[in-house]
């Protein structure tokens, strides 16, 4: 009879382990503690049985059963514990997960289109040169040798941010600013943003371009045509035609427009080309002696060429891209093309 009843106490524990293993939670090591440490729970059944034990071997049951709750109080209270260590430190990790892809950025197109034209000017022997935005009138127009009150100011649909001060409508400004600063020989090229009262699908107020200026003693014509048709080459395509169409701006003499062969139709003929088979990618010339006078360059020392060129357009023509806003919406789907 007493080695039954011990036999049970051992059989109990065992079960009581077991079921403690597998509680979750809290609740469930309470409901375990209940139903065999409790006052109905199956150590106190087991002890009443005792009763008809007989007085000499209760003390031997009774070190059996003793040891038998005090394990089982530790046990709940050792699973308690790490269910708690648990719980803090979160939930599980699971390393089999894929991980998360992190979304990489990229340059935007515009950007990616002036590091293209930097690079080829630059492997040419240009040095590369940024001026500000806000620019006084002195240096967009005047030593730029645009008259005061003069149409030809009419070329540019100026943004005044006082009399005497404009947002900059080209990239030339950048010319005088270079030719103050050092003495020739100059080679520079001057990419960043440039702003006009103009809008539509080819027009946004604020664009970009890039100015070049060469001066050093006998630059000719001859060099003009020669690094800009390189450019053109390198930028579009081997075999693209280039040409030169004489043209005006008030700071070269004499000036050039130059064209590419459309890059739609091939020089056939088509509506991006108004059916000429060309388009327009720069405005250039030798620099006009008149701006000289603003440096105290000698015009009988040194000769120069300058262009400038809109970088969004030349994007357009190069990607396919009909209409500039689309630069400026930063729709993804749209950037995520190039
Ligand atoms: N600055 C002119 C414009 O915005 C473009 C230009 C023409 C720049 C001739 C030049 C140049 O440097 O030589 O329309």
């Amino acid at each position: 009879m007493p080695e039954k009843i011990k036999a049970d106490l051992i059989s109990l524990s065992e079960e009581a382990r077991d079921d403690l293993a597998r509680a979750e939670t809290p609740e469930e090591v309470e409901a375990l503690r209940i139903r065999y440490l409790g006052k109905k729970g199956g150590v106190s059944v087991l002890l009443r049985g005792m009763g008809g034990l007989a007085p000499e071997v209760r003390p031997e049951v009774g070190l059996v059963a003793n040891r038998v709750r005090d394990e089982l109080a530790e046990a709940i209270k050792a699973r308690t514990e790490e269910l708690a260590a648990r719980k803090a430190r979160g939930p599980a990790v699971d390393v089999t997960l894929p991980g998360r892809r992190r979304r990489l950025g990229a340059s935007h197109l515009i950007t990616r289109t002036i590091d293209e034209i930097t690079a080829i000017f630059t492997r040419m022997g240009f040095n590369v040169a940024e001026g500000p935005e806000i620019e006084l009138d002195y240096y967009n127009f005047e030593a730029l040798n645009f008259p005061k009150d003069h149409p030809t100011r009419d070329m540019q649909d100026t943004l005044y941010v006082s009399d005497r001060v404009v947002l900059r409508t080209h990239t030339s400004p950048m010319q005088v600013r270079t030719m103050e600063r050092q003495r020739p020989p100059v080679w520079v090229i001057v990419p960043g943003k440039t702003y006009r009262r103009d809008s539509d699908v080819t027009h946004t107020p604020m664009f970009h371009q890039i100015e070049g200026l060469v001066v050093d003693r006998d630059i000719t014509f001859g060099d003009l045509k020669g690094v800009l048709i390189s450019f053109v080459r390198q930028f579009f395509s081997p075999d693209t035609a280039v040409r030169f169409r004489p043209s005006f701006f008030p700071f070269t003499e004499p000036s050039a427009e130059v064209d590419i062969g459309c890059v739609i139709c091939g020089g056939r003929g088509c509506r991006t080309c108004g059916q000429t088979g060309w388009l327009e990618i720069l405005g250039s010339g030798m620099v006009d002696p008149e701006v000289y006078k603003f440096v105290n360059y000698d015009p009988d020392e040194v000769t120069g060429f300058a262009f400038g060129m809109g970088i969004e357009r030349i994007a357009m023509l190069k990607y396919g891209i009909d209409d500039i806003r689309l630069f400026f919406e930063n729709n993804l789907r749209f950037l995520k093309q190039f």
